[in-house]
């Protein structure tokens, strides 16, 4: 397998470091507990992991407020720790992605704190500041994009909480500070970057408001509430992420953008792609369909249709935002495995979100456990995004921490853990079989697809080709058996039910690979 498309074969699992493993007894994960946890990743089959944020941090959006591009926040170690965390996955054939937050930065970053200070300081124009509101720009997390600054009376942008000002990506001097991170973190040996809603970093030179848009939330929540042609997909991004690129290139490291869109569509992400831009960017249509064949179909069809000649596809089922897939999606164990069937058998590559692998569920919290502004902000009605990041589940007691976790752990912990793990037909086994499987098998690889493969309502098929082998997916959607018309094929090579003849009916949410 060539070194450098390592990410078009490969896997990639993001891990939440505060929910990893914590060493310290503080509650809270860091890296040398990570560090202690490789086996873990490296056994699964994987060949990537990115860390979402561990940069010195206020934690105002936990992590996603950077103060310091250049070092490690002390809650999850010291730069040593990160060089020994590279260190190690390199020895172990791990490559490691960062999490690049570029839109915004902390309002305690140095850069934010000089801006701030007075209206003729070199860094002024490092951030969107007006004297007076200039439009209808809605925050992300809820009420106005605009606070106004008491040093001076002018007011400043900030696509997210107040404390994450965004960066002013039309002056220059702002493009070359990141492209300088890129190359500090690319020089200590890391392989890559996903950014951090990239389709934000350019604005509207002349930050005109946007037009208004029906919706139905918009009284509660303005965002919802607006067509977002000026605050992000700007038509010369393109030309920044080409230098992001370049930088890249020279390392050969990879970029992968995560889109910011609240239409659930993600079409936009295809634009951002290719060649001279991004390597890949998330398309999370999948991750918001409903667990219907029809629709899961056109989830992934909407992606596969966007992309140009020069892009590759994203999989992604749950990520550390949005509810986790088997309360998304209902139908247990089961129905997690054919999930993961979908995700690791199409072309692209998959993203694989700590904990899926054993079937973790949204941690069902109380409100006085939430600590995500949004859910903060607008709970009940959204219950924010901490459910998505409760602890590791290592054994029946955790094992997460000695001390008090900083979210409380799931209460199936006791029987769903990373130690329950000898039963054939556990998730983590279909996991590690598909993604070994990925690894031998060529066609899964980097076969054409052939797609779909029936037109059978309740069952998603495709096939993935190349001159050699053909190898047929199946994938049941509902919650009895099935007996799909067309080739049985010749040998079953993963079957999530333990099927092993292929002339069987696929099982109540059976995800079946076979030869044919
Ligand atoms: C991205 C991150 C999210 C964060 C936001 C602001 O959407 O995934 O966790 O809150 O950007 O940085």
């Amino acid at each position: 397998m060539s070194d450098a498309a390592w990410w078009r074969t490969g896997a990639v699992y993001q891990i939440y470091p505060r929910s990893f493993q914590d060493s310290t007894g503080n509650g809270i994960g860091d890296l040398p507990g990570l560090r202690s946890r490789l086996d873990w990743v490296e056994q699964l089959g994987v060949s990537a992991v990115w860390l979402s944020p561990v940069h010195p941090s206020p934690q105002a959006d936990f992590g996603y407020d950077v103060a310091d591009y250049c070092d490690v926040d002390p809650i999850f170690g010291s730069l040593a720790d990160m060089d020994q965390l590279i260190h190690d996955c390199h020895a172990r054939g791990l490559k490691v992605v960062l999490d690049g937050v570029f839109n915004h930065t902390s309002d305690q970053h140095a850069w934010f704190t000089a801006s701030r200070a007075d209206k003729t300081n070199a860094k002024r124009d490092w951030y969107i500041w007006r004297d007076t509101v200039p439009n209808n720009w809605k925050s992300t997390f809820g009420g106005t994009a605009w606070t106004q600054d008491p040093a001076t009376g002018s007011y400043y942008l900030h696509s997210f909480l107040p404390a994450q000002p965004d960066l002013n990506w039309r002056n220059p001097d702002v493009v070359d500070a990141v492209l300088d991170v890129l190359r500090f973190w690319f020089e200590r040996g890391v392989d890559g970057f996903r950014l951090d809603v990239f389709n934000s970093y350019l604005k509207h030179p002349d930050l005109p408001s946007n037009p208004r848009r029906w919706h139905p939330g918009a009284l509660a929540y303005g965002y919802v509430g607006q067509h977002h042609i000026h605050d992000r997909d700007q038509s010369d991004l393109p030309e920044v992420l080409g230098r992001m690129r370049a930088v890249a290139d020279e390392f050969g490291a990879v970029l992968i953008g995560e889109t910011l869109d609240e239409k659930f569509r993600y079409d936009r992400a295809a634009d951002f792609v290719g060649d001279d831009q991004l390597h890949m960017a998330f398309h999370f249509a999948l991750l918001h369909s409903r667990w219907t064949a029809k629709k899961l179909a056109t989830a992934i069809r909407s992606q596969l249709n966007a992309l140009p000649k020069d892009g590759w596809p994203t999989w992604v089922l749950s990520n550390h935002d949005f509810q986790r897939h088997p309360t998304r999606w209902g139908g247990g164990d089961e129905r997690a495995k054919a999930a993961a069937v979908i995700a690791l058998t199409l072309p692209g590559t998959p993203f694989l979100y700590y904990g899926e692998e054993l079937g973790m569920a949204e941690g069902r919290l109380k409100r006085a456990d939430i600590v995500d502004p949004p859910g903060i902000r607008f709970w009940p009605v959204f219950k924010g995004r901490d459910g998505a990041r409760t602890p590791m589940q290592w054994t029946s007691e955790g094992a997460f921490t000695t001390g008090i976790p900083w979210l409380p752990l799931n209460p199936d912990t006791p029987w769903r853990h990373a130690e329950a793990t000898a039963n054939p037909l556990s998730i983590v086994h279909t996991y590690r079989a598909l993604l070994a499987l990925r690894r031998n098998n060529e066609a899964l690889r980097s076969g054409a697809t052939i797609w779909p493969d029936t037109d059978h309502a309740d069952v998603l098929s495709w096939q993935r080709v190349v001159a050699s082998e053909r190898v047929r997916v199946l994938v049941n959607t509902v919650d009895r058996s099935v007996l799909v018309p067309g080739e049985a094929g010749t040998q079953v090579l993963w079957s999530t039910a333990a099927v092993t003849d292929v002339r069987e009916p696929l099982a109540p949410n059976e995800g079946r690979v076979v030869r044919v």
